[in-house]
């Protein structure tokens, strides 16, 4: 009898380790930097010698011990007891009790959880709502779509980008369970009037969250290094809980970050508990179970490294790099920075030709591409609700030596950006495609426009992304996120 042919192996034979690892170096060559200052989001580089050969090692001692169980592991307790209990010294209010967990959305669903669970337990609420201003990070949206929250949308003042208190505040209802406020947004850096907001959350009984993610371990090293800052933390009265990241300004490697509550009554909402199974009792203080304590223990590693002293300098660093680079943008022609950001975040539009003009999104996106071939990356945001299009920039200490290359290098290519051909979208186009429902398209279809957008087969990118976002910034947005899902799953195309 004929044997079946061999199945296909999943892996190739075993090869070296030496190997292995060229073949992962080899990969990263592909990729933007991490170090040295020249890419503007995504990466936290605070230029110190040997911070990443600590958080490596430190990693690598922990890599193998599992934070499902501190009574098996005690280490993990005493290594997040710590670093929590820095975070409340820092941030918290007596009685601050929270947790370490992966990262900002990680700590946002909690917080939304928390809030969702306690507004059913306490105030009989069974379809909550959560207020957020419109710049409030997508992972509230996010959390909202996991979790059956409702979310309201809140304007935010377009001239200040920040949040609009009276607007939140006339927003809130009986169904309110959370309300949101930003120290600073991502998307303009600019921090949302807290104390307000928050204060109208208290008045009517509703929780309020400080997403101080990305700004929650700066802003207060600003204001040591001298910097005005206005009060965002658990100190500010009707602040129930609060997220900071610490692989952002406290640069920890990724998969860092801290959720907050102002007491253990309401951290207890964060957690669960399961007893019903025939395995072992769980309890799950955040999303994973089975986590590596590397994380937390790199984590641990750089802030003990780094310091109070240390944070305060490279905070006055990015303030330093943040100072020269708004001088720069606000004496080039054309440029116009959007709010008044506090801390490392810079965000701005570039205004079409004659007087007064008016954002130009082509003119945008032809300038992040002619920076992204002279090697920065700068991060195109699209419009939204009266917002401008803009460019966003995260700067970090290792920024500060490049503020000056980085505005001459922008200068030259805003004079070649302004003498290339203008990208437009087809106005039938737009209108076909604001008729479309996303839902009702199949696979073809948005293949299909995803052609046509430049965004084929295999997940490759085009080699200019100007013709792309222009035709993205036209579309309606469900027809951009159907987009966007089916382009993530042809570059994951396995
Ligand atoms: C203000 C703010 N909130 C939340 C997040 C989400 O954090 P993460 O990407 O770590 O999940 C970010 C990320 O940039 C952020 O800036």
């Amino acid at each position: 009898m004929p044997s079946d042919p061999p199945a296909e192996a999943a892996l190739p034979d075993g090869r070296p380790a030496a190997d292995v690892l060229a073949e992962l170096r080899a990969l990263r060559e592909g990729d933007a930097p991490t170090r040295g200052g020249r890419t503007f989001a995504y990466v936290y580089d605070a230029g110190l010698e040997g911070l990443d050969e600590l958080a490596a090692e430190a990693y690598a001692a922990f890599a193998t011990v599992n934070g499902l169980d501190p009574t098996v592991f005690p280490s993990v307790a005493r290594l997040e007891n710590d670093l929590v209990g820095a975070v409340a010294a820092l941030l918290g209010a007596p009685g601050a009790q929270g947790s370490f967990t992966s990262g900002g959305t990680e700590s946002i669903l909690l917080a939304v959880k928390t809030a969702r669970d306690h507004a059913r337990a306490v105030r009989g609420i069974s379809r909550p709502q959560l207020v957020l201003p419109a710049t409030a990070h997508a992972a509230f949206h996010k959390a909202a779509a996991y979790l059956g929250v409702e979310p309201v949308v809140v304007p935010v003042d377009p001239d200040t980008c920040r949040a609009d208190a009276d607007a939140m505040a006339a927003a809130l209802t009986d169904r309110t369970a959370l309300v949101v406020a930003s120290a600073p947004s991502y998307a303009h850096g600019v921090v949302d009037p807290v104390a307000e907001i928050a204060a109208a959350a208290a008045g009517r009984g509703a929780l309020c969250h400080v997403d101080a993610c990305i700004g929650g371990w700066i802003l207060p090293y600003l204001r040591r290094a001298g910097r005005q800052v206005q009060p965002f933390d658990l100190s500010v009265p009707g602040v129930t809980s609060l997220s900071v990241d610490l692989h952002k300004y406290a640069y920890a490697d990724k998969g860092a970050s801290v959720l907050l509550h102002r007491d253990a009554e309401l951290r207890r909402h964060q957690y669960f508990a399961h007893a019903g199974w025939p395995g072992y009792p769980v309890v799950n203080p955040t999303v994973q179970g089975t986590k590596s304590a590397g994380l937390l223990a790199q984590a641990w590693a750089v802030l003990r490294h780094v310091g109070e002293d240390g944070y305060t300098a490279l905070a006055g660093r990015v303030a330093d790099a943040s100072d020269r680079l708004l001088s720069g943008l606000r004496a080039t022609e054309g440029v116009r920075v959007l709010g008044d950001p506090a801390a490392g975040l810079v965000a701005f539009t570039v205004l079409g030709p004659g007087d007064g003009g008016a954002p130009d999104l082509s003119l945008l996106l032809h300038l992040a591409d002619e920076m992204r071939k002279l090697g920065w990356y700068l991060q195109p945001q699209l419009s939204f609700d009266g917002l401008p299009p803009n460019l966003h920039l995260t700067l970090t200490p290792a920024t500060v030596g490049q503020v000056d290359a980085l505005l001459e290098d922008l200068g030259t290519a805003l004079t070649v950006a302004r003498s290339l051909e203008p990208v437009t979208v087809d106005p039938g186009l737009a209108e076909l495609a604001a008729a479309l429902d996303p839902r009702a398209l199949g696979p073809d279809e948005v293949a299909a426009v995803l052609a046509f957008a430049g965004l084929g087969e295999g997940g490759g990118l085009p080699g200019r992304m100007a013709p792309v976002l222009v035709l993205l910034d036209a579309l309606p947005n469900g027809l951009k996120e159907r987009l966007l899902a089916e382009f993530i799953g042809s570059v994951f195309h396995v």
